[in-house]
C-alpha cells in the first residue's frame, strides 16, 4: 500500500484554541495536510494513544544572543536557546533584535538575523527593540522594517539605557498605529525605581530582596495607566508584557472598556514562583531577580484568573539567561553588588509551557483550549504568524507538541538543554511535559533525544496585524 503522507501523528486527542477531539493529522512536505480519524498510512507513524497534540507553543517573548546596553551577552545563543525551546515544546521564537543608542536598526535586524542563521534548529522571527528613535527611525528605518516581516518593537519606561521619554512613546505609538505595528512596552515608572533604589541603597540595604521593594505593584501600575492613556491617544496596539500583580492587569482591563487597543502577556516565574524567593541566602536570591519583581501570592492567583478569563492573552518565557556563577552573568559586578548592579533576568525557554501546564491545566485553573491559546495561537495573530503558525488545520506548518499529561517530572537543570546553571524552577515537580516536538514536519524531540541540525530553523518574515485583531 503506499503512503499518503509523510508522517501520520495517530489518535491522540487534538487540542486547538475552540476544542479537544481525538483525531490523526498527516503531514506532507511539512504541512498540515489532513486532520481526521482512521486517515491513511505515513511513511513514519506517532502512535499519539493516550497523548494530547498541541500546537507547538510560539516563544514571544525570548532574549537570545543579545547585548545588554552594558555589553554583557545572554549565556544562550542561538543553537542552545532554540534546542531548550523545542525540548520543551516550541517549535517557533520571537527574540528580540536590540537597538542600543546610536545603533541603526536596519544593521541591528541584520546582525541578529546573521546570528540565527547557521544556528537556530526551529524557527525564528525578530522583534525590534527601539531605544534610539530619531527622525530618520520613525520616518524610514522602522516602516521599513515593519513592512519587511518586523511588525512588532519593544520599547521600555525604565533602565536609563532604553527608557524613552513620552514624548518618544507617543511618536513611535503614532507611527505603530499608522503602520499596523504592535507596541511591546516594558512598563514600570523609572524615576519612582530610581528614588526608591537610591534611598534603601543609602540605607544600606542592598541585597537582592530590596530589588522588589525597589519596584513596587505601583510602579507597574502607574507605567500601565500611562502606557493605556498614550495608546488611547495615538490609537496604537501596545502589548504590555511581563505583567506581574493584579494591579497592573487590572488598569488593562480598565483600559480596554475604555476601547483602548491593550494585550497582556505574562511569564510562569509570575506565575509559579513569589517573592520569597529572594529571600534565599546569600547571592543564591539573585537567581530570581527579575523585573518586574516576583510578586506575592495575591498578585500570582490574580494572574491566573486573568490567564483564565482572556484578560491576558499571551505566556512567553523572558528567558533571559544570565549564568549565576560566572562574572559574565549575575556575578559581573561580584556577588556583593548591590541589587541595582546584578543583572535582571530568570531562564526558561524549556520550562515555560511545562510549568504552566502543570500549574494551569494539571491543576485545572485553565482549561486545555486556554492553554493551546495562550501558548501559541494567539501569539501567532497578534504578532503576524497566523494561520501559518500557532495552530492545527489544514495548510499550517506541521508544528507539533506531543504531551504526556499524565508525566511527572521534578524539574532539574541538568535535564535542560539551556547553557544554564540554573534554574528558577529546581525541584518544582510537575505532571504534564512534551515528549515530541514536531517542528514542520520535523520529528526534533522525541523520548528523551534531540535530532535537528544547526541551521534547520528559518526566518520567518511576519504580516502586519489586521485592523482590528483581538487574541
Ligand atoms: O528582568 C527581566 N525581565 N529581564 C529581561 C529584560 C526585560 O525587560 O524583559
Ligand atoms: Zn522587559
Ligand atoms: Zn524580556
Amino acid at each position: 500500500m503506499t503512503s499518503r503522507f509523510d508522517l501520520v501523528v495517530r489518535g491522540g486527542l487534538v487540542v486547538t484554541e475552540a476544542a479537544v477531539v481525538e483525531a490523526d493529522v498527516g503531514v506532507t512536505g511539512g504541512l498540515i495536510a489532513a486532520i481526521g480519524r482512521g486517515l491513511g498510512r505515513g511513511l513514519e507513524e506517532i502512535d499519539a494513544a493516550g497523548r494530547l497534540v498541541l500546537p507547538g507553543g510560539i516563544d514571544s517573548h525570548c532574549h537570545v544572543e543579545q547585548e545588554s546596553s552594558t555589553g554583557l551577552m545572554t549565556a544562550d545563543d542561538f543553537h542552545s536557546a532554540t534546542v531548550a525551546a523545542a525540548c520543551g515544546g516550541v517549535t517557533t521564537i520571537i527574540p528580540f533584535a536590540a537597538q542600543h543608542r546610536g545603533q541603526n536598526l536596519p544593521e541591528v535586524a541584520a546582525r541578529y538575523r546573521g546570528r540565527a542563521r547557521d544556528k537556530a534548529v526551529i524557527d525564528y522571527a525578530f522583534h525590534l527593540i527601539v531605544s534610539d528613535p530619531t527622525p530618520a527611525a520613525v520616518a524610514e528605518h522602522l516602516p521599513a522594517l515593519i513592512a519587511d516581516g518586523y511588525p512588532s518593537f519593544k520599547v521600555y519606561t525604565t533602565y536609563d539605557a532604553l527608557k524613552l521619554t513620552d514624548r518618544q512613546l507617543l511618536e513611535v505609538m503614532a507611527l505603530a498605529a499608522r503602520e499596523r505595528a504592535v507596541v511591546m512596552v516594558h512598563a514600570e515608572n523609572s524615576d519612582a525605581i530610581a528614588w526608591a533604589a537610591e534611598r534603601l541603597v543609602a540605607a544600606g540595604h542592598t541585597a537582592p530582596r530590596y530589588h522588589a521593594e525597589s519596584r513596587p505593584v505601583a510602579v507597574e501600575r502607574e507605567a500601565v495607566h500611562r502606557i493605556a492613556t498614550l495608546a488611547g491617544l495615538t490609537g496604537a496596539t501596545v502589548m504590555v508584557v511581563h505583567v506581574s500583580c493584579r494591579e497592573a492587569l487590572d488598569e488593562i482591563r480598565a483600559a480596554r472598556a475604555r476601547g483602548v487597543s491593550m494585550l497582556a502577556e505574562t511569564c510562569p516565574q509570575y506565575l509559579a514562583l513569589t517573592v520569597d524567593e529572594l529571600n534565599r541566602p546569600g547571592f543564591e536570591a539573585a537567581k530570581f531577580l527579575c523585573s518586574p519583581p516576583l510578586r506575592g501570592g495575591a498578585d500570582l492567583a490574580a494572574l491566573w484568573v486573568g490567564l483564565a478569563d482572556g484578560s491576558i492573552d499571551v505566556l512567553s518565557s523572558d528567558h533571559a539567561p544570565y549564568r549565576l556563577d560566572d562574572p559574565a552573568g549575575k556575578a559581573v559586578n561580584g556577588k556583593d553588588a548591590p541589587f541595582t548592579r546584578i543583572p535582571n533576568g530568570v531562564p526558561g525557554l524549556e520550562t515555560c509551557l511545562p510549568v504552566v501546564f502543570s500549574e494551569g491545566v494539571s491543576r485545572g485553573r485553565i482549561t486545555l483550549e486556554r492553554f493551546a491559546a495562550v501558548s501559541a495561537t494567539n501569539a501567532a495573530r497578534i504578532y503576524g504568524l497566523y494561520p501559518r503558525k500557532g495552530v492545527i488545520a489544514v495548510g499550517a506548518d506541521a508544528d507539533l507538541a506531543v504531551w504526556d499529561p499524565d508525566r511527572e517530572t521534578t524539574v532539574t537543570n541538568a535535564q535542560l538543554h539551556h547553557r544554564m546553571d540554573y534554574t528558577a524552577f529546581e525541584g518544582m515537580r510537575l505532571r504534564g511535559w512534551p515528549v515530541m516536538t514536531v517542528a514542520r514536519g520535523d520529528v526534533v524531540w522525541r523520548d528523551g533525544a534531540f535530532a535537528a541540525q544547526p541551521g534547520r530553523g528559518r526566518f520567518i518574515a511576519r504580516s502586519r496585524r489586521e485592523r482590528s485583531v483581538a487574541s
